[in-house]
């Protein structure tokens, strides 16, 4: 039999897409579910940005383009993380990539060697551990705790902290957990990465999503130090409703992305020329559909979680951003996978065992779904935890 690579070996499929599989085989035979599952905005894509897309095809604008971007598009993103984050790059900084996770994949790539270790929060993005790997790194999870938001603190990167480590990953807001990290933590961490020389992944995909009048801060705008050893990544897929146009882009030091550009230029070349265009309508276009989009996600966001909390055995740990809410089901007894598919087999309701995300007895909950379709999660759910209670 042909022998795969080495690289390959250990690598898991990841648990999101499975779960979503299986709710979508459910459905394809006539049953109704609830999806808590979902890891994108259900929401159109804004028509300015489909219109934008179009005119571009038509006129013919369907060409390799410069592998790091379109200088228009990097220009626009060299401005957006002025206005928004406080971070001067210049174009030649950004990167522009096919998703954030993309953008990950090279920095991941061009940072690690064989044995460097990688730090970042438990729980975790079902990817961060496995693009790691890939890039030879090992990941090093520190865990959170529940009653802090699952926010990384200073104290537990140093816990973790060894002569190998040299790549730390910050994600806020969270997947799964929502959490919002605010400037003091924030400054703590950048004055330790600067102690110990690290290089910092801030990865910022969720930034437009926030609520409760919280602000976003990118560890980046901190000052020139600790700007020299970070790359701010983010994308336009959560704010904009444009998971399949894959554009995701970071801001990095020169060197760094000079090295992801040569990366990039020898794998996919260039991102989707038609996506670029579409970005850029995005990030220069009205701001309105993004606003609307994150208030609707916060009502959400206060259904789901009133109704959570009210259910016997479901501890949720309120999010302040994203759309996900980490929630304790432990005292059902059951593993987090079980539980997950007695919610779908029996419930018919999709959500994500917290088993992916580096934490057993959680199931994620995803308010990218409908304010009816969450009460009618919940019916269903409510019904469930009955009936389980009489066993
Ligand atoms: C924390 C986090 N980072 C990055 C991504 C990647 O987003 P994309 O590749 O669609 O830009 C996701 C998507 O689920 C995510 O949850």
């Amino acid at each position: 039999m042909l022998r795969l690579s080495d690289r390959l070996e250990g690598l898991s499929s990841s648990l999101t897409l499975d779960m979503t599989a299986r709710a979508n085989a459910l459905k394809k035979k006539g049953i109704e579910i609830v999806n808590f599952a979902a890891g994108e905005p259900d929401f159109p894509t804004p028509p300015f940005i489909r219109q934008a897309t179009v005119r571009a095809l038509e006129e013919g604008f369907t060409r390799y383009t410069p592998s790091t971007g379109i200088p228009e598009l990097k220009e626009a993103i060299v401005d957006k993380f002025k206005r928004d984050n406080q971070i001067s790059y210049t174009p030649s900084q950004i990167v522009v990539s096919c998703g954030a996770k993309h953008s990950l994949y090279n920095l991941l790539q061009v940072l690690c060697n064989k044995g460097d270790e990688v730090l970042f929060g438990s729980p975790y993005w079902v990817s961060y551990p496995e693009l790691v790997r890939l890039a030879g790194g090992i990941p090093v999870m520190a865990p959170t705790e529940a009653n802090h938001s699952f926010r990384l603190t200073r104290k537990e990167i140093e816990r973790h902290w060894t002569p190998k480590t040299k790549v730390l990953i910050l994600n806020s807001p969270a997947n799964p957990t929502g959490s919002v990290y605010d400037k003091k933590e924030l400054e703590e961490i950048a004055d330790l990465a600067l102690l110990r020389n690290l290089f910092v992944i801030s990865d910022e995909i969720y930034e437009k999503l926030i609520f409760d009048g919280k602000k976003h801060y990118a560890i980046a705008s901190f000052g020139k130090e600790i700007m020299e050893r970070t790359a701010t990544v983010n994308g336009v897929s959560k704010a904009y409703a444009m998971t399949g146009f894959r554009i995701g882009y970071c801001g990095a030091p020169l060197e760094i992305a000079e090295a992801v550009g040569k990366l990039q230029s020898h794998s996919t070349s260039n991102p989707t020329s038609l996506s670029q265009k579409a970005a850029l309508a995005a990030l220069t276009g009205d701001q309105s559909d993004v606003t609307q989009m994150a208030r609707e996600f916060e009502k959400r966001r206060d259904r789901l979680y009133n109704g959570l909390k009210d259910l016997q055995g479901l501890k949720p740990i309120r999010p302040e951003g994203a759309f996900y809410i980490f929630c304790d089901v432990s005292s059902f007894g059951l593993s987090s996978s079980e539980l997950a598919n007695r919610f779908l087999d029996e419930a018919r309701v999709a959500t994500i065992p917290g088993e992916g995300f580096g934490m057993e007895g959680y199931l994620r909950f995803s308010f990218a779904t409908s304010q009816e379709k969450i009460d009618e999660g919940l019916r269903n759910i409510a019904q469930w935890v009955k009936q389980f209670d009489r066993h």
